[in-house]
């Protein structure tokens, strides 16, 4: 009987492991997996930055932005290089996109209104589709950011 037991009791493991590897855990429903965006034109994207006004407040490490500013800025970010905390693809475009859900760099302070929300505008009225794309695949080369390996599409179960 005891043996019995154990039998189910390693029958019923197995199963859970088995259960876990073919359908993963429990899935967010705002994970960021399979999100992904066409490829973009690093050169477009920096035409957009120029155009929409992000050199208004960002600079990019070693990289030459045509027309450099003639004021100083009053907010001045730096964008790429080490110093900067951007890591994965989805970060990146949720700083273009909804600036205040990441908030980036220290001090902070520096950085935000009183209400704690970034001192970036909001661009999504403005900004196309294809600018943002163009962005992204511009700003990417400069942060080495990762982009996830996989799409939904990559998993197939049975035919
Ligand atoms: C009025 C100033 C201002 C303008 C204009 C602006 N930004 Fe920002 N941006 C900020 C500030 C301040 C931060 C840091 C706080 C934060 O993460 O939101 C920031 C952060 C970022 C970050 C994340 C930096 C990091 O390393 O985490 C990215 C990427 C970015 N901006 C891209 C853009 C792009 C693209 C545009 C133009 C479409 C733009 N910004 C326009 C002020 C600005």
């Amino acid at each position: 009987m005891k043996n019995i037991i154990a039998k189910l009791g390693v029958a019923w493991f197995t199963c859970l492991v088995a259960m876990f590897l073919f359908v993963g855990c429990p899935m967010n429903e705002k994970s960021p997996i399979g999100f992904r965006l066409p490829e973009g034109s690093i050169w477009k994207g920096k035409t957009a930055f120029v155009e929409l006004g992000c050199i208004q407040c960002h600079s990019i490490e070693g990289e030459d932005l045509i027309p450099e500013l003639e004021a100083p800025r009053k907010v001045h970010v730096v964008l790429g290089g080490e110093v900067t905390r951007v890591k994965t693809y989805g970060q990146l475009v949720t700083s273009i996109i909804n600036p205040s859900h990441v908030i980036s760099a220290t001090p902070k302070a520096e950085f935000t209104d009183t209400d704690g929300n970034s001192l970036m505008p909001d661009f999504s009225e403005e900004m196309t589709v294809r600018q943002m794309i163009d962005i992204a695949e511009f700003l990417q080369a400069r942060y080495e950011v990762v982009i996830p390996s996989h799409a939904y599409g990559d998993y197939t179960y049975g035919p």
